[in-house]
């Protein structure tokens, strides 16, 4: 049997079509390899949101040719290769084929067309990518299904290249998703699901919004934990609030990214709300659901980001106090509309030294929080076990807490609820005991 190994960068979206990749090929006999000797075929699935990303992959695969030999297949997929589609085959003349994120129902004949000696390219925008079969979707030692609500994005906020990469938005039928779900439960015995879109308050089909679809999710018993990523907050409402608080499975957990606490900098990210708005809205989650997880994406240094911009940021995030932050210096993409503003750039030392007063902040921020968890039980979904020690696992809270414990037995329990009980905590992680 010819074997492939499958390499994920980037988001659950890239996961979610790599281990749709990985059910496909299956399905045509092949075989998947996490060993880098055994594999004969690599796919890269790629993330092209930041340049240090999108660099990853050249070296990659220079390693590849260069350390496991000439014969290897190697194939480029994912945002990367939609955002540069043939141009990759002359910065990489030894690629073997590049499938764009919505061609990844290809990907068996891009295999088969490379082991044939000849070169494979489709970045083309296939409707029906966004359907294979429920059956195909590789769900295997998985303790959560990710399942796509609503593909691409329309938002074009102006860094982002997104939009470039997965296309305009697409919802999927209702139905459609329920059945997914209901395979990943019965097949696999799953019990969390994490709905995905890059935005998925825009979901809308026939329609049905964003809320239908968790009302509907909600009714599939077996499903212990129901998630969702990611709210635009321009979209988020008290009614979807409403929603979550009266579910018993849907997440306290919210990702809301802020990205800029400056209405100034807001507006030259196209991102559609006013800082007033934003922090409202989170107001209004917390009078629903006091002890609501919070978490956000930011951008420290966004052209024409001068101190004070930078400062309301630092205000906000010391008004919201985050459960969880990922903090990024902003990166130029090719074909985002910010590559033409007229700002000015904001120079690299600067950005560096911002980017650590607010990383700084958050760690005092979640030191305390952690703190807080110590002495107190939570439920846990363990999903791996240590590969050293094997009666330590890793779980998670509902609050998406990442939780290491000792457990005096291991696999067993993978996919499994258990309590533990916090006993030490640092800002990153946190450490328990089964009771
Ligand atoms: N759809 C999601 C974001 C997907 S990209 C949303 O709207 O929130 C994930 C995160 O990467 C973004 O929230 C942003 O913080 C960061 N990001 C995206 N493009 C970037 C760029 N050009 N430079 C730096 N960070 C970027
Ligand atoms: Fe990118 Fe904005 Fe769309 Fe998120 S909402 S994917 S940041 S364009
Ligand atoms: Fe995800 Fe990166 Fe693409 S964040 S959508 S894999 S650009």
């Amino acid at each position: 049997m010819r074997k492939f190994k499958i390499e994920t960068w980037g988001c659950q979206m890239n996961e979610y079509d790599s281990q749709k990749m990985a059910g496909i090929l299956k399905s045509y006999g092949f075989e998947e390899t996490q060993n880098d000797e055994e594999a004969e075929i690599f796919i890269l699935n790629t993330c092209s949101g930041r340049e240090k990303a999108a660099h990853k992959i050249f070296t990659r695969v220079g390693v590849i040719r260069k350390n496991l030999g000439k014969d290897k297949i190697v194939g480029i997929t994912g945002c990367v290769a939609s955002h540069e589609a043939e141009q990759l085959f002359k910065k990489i003349p030894k690629l073997n084929f590049v499938l764009g994120t919505r061609s990844v129902h290809l990907i068996a004949k891009a295999v088969k067309t490379a082991l044939e000696g000849k070169r494979f390219c489709d970045t083309s925008d296939h409707p029906e990518s966004i359907e294979i079969s429920p059956d195909l979707v590789d769900r295997q030692k998985k303790v959560k299904a990710y399942v796509s609500i609503i593909e691409g994005c329309d938002n074009f906020c102006t860094y982002c290249v997104v939009p470039y990469t997965r296309g305009r938005e697409r919802s999927r039928p209702v139905e459609d998703i329920v059945e997914e779900i209901k395979v990943a439960v019965n097949k696999y015995g799953i019990k969390e699901v994490e709905l995905l879109g890059q935005n998925v308050n825009s979901y809308n089909y026939n329609g049905k919004t964003f809320k239908d679809v968790l009302i509907e999710v909600d009714k599939i018993k077996e499903l212990k934990r129901i998630r969702f990523l990611t709210s635009h907050p321009k979209d988020f409402n008290e009614e979807l609030v409403k929603v979550i608080a009266s579910s018993e499975r849907i997440c306290k957990y919210i990702h809301l990214p802020m990205q800029s606490g400056s209405n100034k900098i807001l507006k030259l990210m196209g991102r559609k709300y006013t800082r007033e708005e934003y922090l409202e809205k989170i107001d209004m989650l917390r009078s629903y659901i006091p002890d609501a997880v919070i978490s956000s994406d930011f951008i420290v240094a966004f052209p024409g980001e001068e101190e004070e911009d930078f400062l309301l940021t630092m205000d906000a995030i010391q008004k919201v106090q985050y459960d969880n932050i990922f903090s990024f210096k902003y990166s130029p993409r090719p074909k985002t509309a910010a590559l033409r503003l007229k700002e000015n750039v904001v120079s690299k030392k600067i950005a560096d030294k911002r980017l650590i007063i607010l990383q700084k902040y958050q760690e005092k921020v979640q030191e305390i929080k952690h703190k807080n968890m110590e002495g107190k039980v939570y439920e846990v979904l363990v999903e791996s076990v240590s590969k050293r020690n094997k009666t330590r696992l890793t779980g998670r809270t509902e609050g998406n807490h990442v939780v290491n414990f000792e457990a005096g037995r291991g696999e067993d329990l993978i996919g499994k609820f258990v309590k533990v009980k916090i006993t030490s905590s640092t800002f990153t992680s946190l450490k328990g005991i089964l009771v």
